[in-house]
């Protein structure tokens, strides 16, 4: 309440402001007003009421964005270097401006904000609907293996929704090698859709399964699919999944379907779908789980891997199941390839 009530007085005076500096002939007060007819007190806001009217056009938005994980996860606090570029607004705004090596910010971010309205829009550089534009949608080169991938407008969510380099690097698979890891948290970091989505770098090992993608790669992990956007922001269902909330999946379980009802046109039928792929993932990562716990690399109540030695196959196994696991999707993002890197990793240890 106290957020909002300051947000009106900020905007009236701001509005003020805007009028103050229309109709004066400096412009020396406040951002320089919008083009419009001059001579006349005010003309210029109409360019701010075409958003902050008493349309929907953002209140709708920052209602449906205040119940997205962006808002409400609190993460926003690794404002260090090595964290900001992802974790918070301002981290990414200076690190797609400077394109520093894996997304380093020059110091650490002081007042850290979440990613919000102007980490992804071009917000007030214009005050015209061009503000509108993403930030970022230039095809991203992924940190880990190096590979550009173009998601078109989806591009944006996999500059931070991608692998963090990995610590020490996996052997090849074919010859193997000793690997040793001095952290309890192997792996690719927490949000590697980006990676899973288009089918790549998990430790391939040969084994039962061949190393395929699902449909959902062919179809919505190109530069005309709109990708995670399609799933993620479909049509807003409340606050509770869809539009600016970016939930497939409200908190009380619902599938967003009409998310996927282009493609999958009965609901239940995807739900079952769902249904069934997660628990095939799970099944497996219990599996591979049991397994690097029997030989003393994995905490199963933790979640985490002891530190130490590791053969080519353990640590690639690990770092397989880290990577289904930190995905998030159980599957669904790329079940094929999920599945294949998960059972080929079990068929390794066994
Ligand atoms: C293209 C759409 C658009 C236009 C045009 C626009 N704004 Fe905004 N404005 C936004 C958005 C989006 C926000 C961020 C809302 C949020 O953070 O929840 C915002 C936020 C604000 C805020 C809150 C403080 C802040 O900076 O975050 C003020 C004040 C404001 N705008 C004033 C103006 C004025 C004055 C104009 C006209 C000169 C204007 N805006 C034109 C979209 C627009
Ligand atoms: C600036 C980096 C950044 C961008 C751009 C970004 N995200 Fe995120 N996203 C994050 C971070 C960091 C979190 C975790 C936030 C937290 O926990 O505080 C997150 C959380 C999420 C979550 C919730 C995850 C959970 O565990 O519940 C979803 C879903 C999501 N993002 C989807 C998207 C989509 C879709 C896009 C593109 C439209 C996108 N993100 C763009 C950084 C980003
Ligand atoms: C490449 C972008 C990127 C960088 C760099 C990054 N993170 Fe993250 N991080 C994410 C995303 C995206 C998520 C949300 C993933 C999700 O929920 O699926 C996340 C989630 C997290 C979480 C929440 C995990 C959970 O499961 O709830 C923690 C804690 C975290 N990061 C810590 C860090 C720390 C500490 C650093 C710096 C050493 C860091 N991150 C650097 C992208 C990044
Ligand atoms: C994580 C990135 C992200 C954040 C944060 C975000 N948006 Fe968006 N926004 C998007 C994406 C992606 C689309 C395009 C969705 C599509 O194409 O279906 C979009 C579309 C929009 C549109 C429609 C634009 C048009 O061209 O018609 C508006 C309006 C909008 N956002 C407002 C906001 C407001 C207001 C906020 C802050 C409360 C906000 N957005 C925060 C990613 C974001
Ligand atoms: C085919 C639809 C689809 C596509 C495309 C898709 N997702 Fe998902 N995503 C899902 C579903 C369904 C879940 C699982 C939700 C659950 O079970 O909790 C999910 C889970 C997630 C999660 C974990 C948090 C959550 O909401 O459960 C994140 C973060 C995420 N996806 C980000 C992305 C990103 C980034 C992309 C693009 C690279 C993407 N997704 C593409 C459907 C999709
Ligand atoms: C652009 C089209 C498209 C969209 C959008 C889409 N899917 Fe799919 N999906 C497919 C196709 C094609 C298949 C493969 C045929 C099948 O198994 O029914 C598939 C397969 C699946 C599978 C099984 C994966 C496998 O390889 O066995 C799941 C689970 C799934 N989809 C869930 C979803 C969910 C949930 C959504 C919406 C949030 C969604 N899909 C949106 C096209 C799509």
């Amino acid at each position: 309440m106290k957020n909002y009530l300051f947000l009106i007085f900020a905007f009236s005076l701001a509005i003020m402001m805007g009028l103050t500096s229309c109709e004066g002939k400096d412009g020396s007060i406040g951002p320089e007003g919008p083009a419009g007819p001059t001579g006349q007190t005010g003309e210029g806001t109409q360019n701010c009421v075409l958003c902050h009217g008493s349309s929907q056009l953002i209140a709708a938005k920052q209602f449906q964005w205040e119940h997205s994980v962006h808002a409400t996860g609190g993460h926003y606090e690794r404002n260090q270097t090595s964290c900001a570029g992802c974790h918070t607004s301002q981290g990414f705004l200076e690190r797609i401006e400077t394109m520093s090596d894996q997304g380093v910010t020059a110091a650490d971010i002081e007042d850290p904000l979440p990613q919000n309205c102007y980490t992804c829009h071009q917000i007030h550089r214009t005050y015209t609907a061009a503000d509108w534009a993403f930030t970022q949608e230039d095809p991203v080169t992924l940190w880990e293996g190096g590979q550009t991938v173009d998601l078109g407008k989806a591009n944006l969510c996999i500059s931070c929704h991608q692998s963090r380099v990995v610590s020490p690097a996996l052997p090849d698979p074919s010859t193997g090698g000793l690997v040793n890891i001095q952290t309890t948290r192997y792996g690719p970091h927490h949000g590697p859709q980006g990676v899973m989505l288009p089918g790549l770098n998990g430790y391939e090992v040969a084994g039962p399964q061949p190393y395929e993608n699902s449909a959902h790669t062919l179809l919505l992990a190109n530069n005309t699919s709109k990708a995670c956007i399609v799933c993620h922001m479909g049509t807003a269902q409340a606050t509770e999944s869809g539009g600016h909330t970016f939930r497939v999946i409200s908190e009380g379980g619902d599938i967003n379907t009409d998310a996927c009802v282009a493609c999958h046109p009965v609901a239940a039928d995807v739900e079952a779908l769902v249904e069934d792929r997660q628990a095939q993932i799970e099944e497996k990562i219990a599996e591979l789980e049991q397994l690097l716990a029997d030989r003393g690399l994995y905490d199963i109540a933790k979640g985490q891997n002891s530190k130490g030695d590791y053969t080519g196959h353990e640590a690639g196994a690990l770092y397989n199941l880290k990577f289904v696991e930190e995905d998030k999707s159980r599957g669904v993002h790329n079940f094929k390839y999920a599945y294949a890197l998960l059972t080929n990793s079990i068929a390794a240890l066994q």
